[in-house]
């Protein structure tokens, strides 16, 4: 059976300068060779875009795509320190939408992510939107309630064509950045359930068009277990992305067609 290729998306954070940025490409381009098993993503800060963008121009294998970690919520105006999805459009393909930073650190709600997506598919961009539960919210029992409210607010007003421009990442905020992964099982469970809550919305057969990927302390250890789960499209990678040894591994373990 011909199975499409697993998503691998590298989120750098606010971390690496321009230089340190393109030394890691390079030696992720070194270290994976010609493998073509994999769609790459990077998603450096806003500013390496424009030189990324050039140097992978370049060059052809591997393929590396970008994406953005954000954008504004507006499309044009007097918002300063702020970079709109126009402006990355032709550099980058994806922005990672509504991550646990973003929601915590930036005051971002489901409202902001909704219109982001809007904004984001506008531009002729793909959003990654994160979404996931609390520590507290999964020791109450409240995560299948937490999945669906996010789902719904964020994809609100979206139609079944843009669904398969859209990626769904589970990112329990409980097992980001601290080397606590989920455990696969739970995983498994909620791919199911975004799945079947997007069913809800969209129908069965649109639920099959969204990617979803996991994410939360994944490294190259631990990558394969999720990587061989039923219904997974993918991975987002945080810390072990910025380490050109641990993102090759993860890459590598994705199964060549
Ligand atoms: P992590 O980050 O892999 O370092 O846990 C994931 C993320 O924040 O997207």
């Amino acid at each position: 059976m011909n199975t499409p290729k697993k998503l691998i998306v590298g989120n750098w954070k606010m971390h690496t300068t321009i230089a340190e940025g393109s030394l890691l490409v390079n030696r992720l381009r070194k270290e994976i060779g010609e493998y073509n098993g994999a769609h790459i993503v990077l998603c450096p800060p806003a500013t390496h875009l424009y030189p990324l963008h050039k140097e992978l121009a370049a060059t052809s294998k591997p393929k590396f795509e970008l994406g953005v970690q954000n954008i504004s919520e507006h499309e044009e105006g007097a918002y300063t320190g702020e970079v709109s999805a126009q402006m990355v459009s032709g550099l980058a393909k994806y922005v990672i939408i509504g991550h646990s930073e973003r929601r915590k650190l930036f005051g971002e709600t489901d409202k902001t992510e909704n219109g982001k997506i809007a904004i984001v598919l506008r531009n002729g961009l793909m959003p990654i939107l994160c979404i996931g539960e609390s520590e507290l919210a999964r020791n109450l029992g409240h995560t299948k309630q937490v999945i669906l409210d996010q789902l719904n607010a964020c994809l609100q007003n979206v139609t079944a064509e843009e669904l398969e421009k859209i990626t769904i990442a589970y990112e329990p905020i409980w097992a980001i950045g601290n080397g606590n992964f989920a455990k696969p099982t739970i995983v498994a469970e909620t791919i199911l359930l975004i799945r079947n809550t997007i069913a809800q919305t969209f129908g069965r057969m649109n639920s099959t068009k969204v990617r979803v990927l996991y994410g939360g302390s994944v490294d190259g250890d631990n990558a394969k277990a999720y990587l061989d789960l039923q219904g997974i499209d993918g991975l987002l990678v945080g810390a072990a992305s910025l380490n050109y040894k641990q993102f090759s591994k993860i890459i590598l373990k994705t199964s060549p067609k």
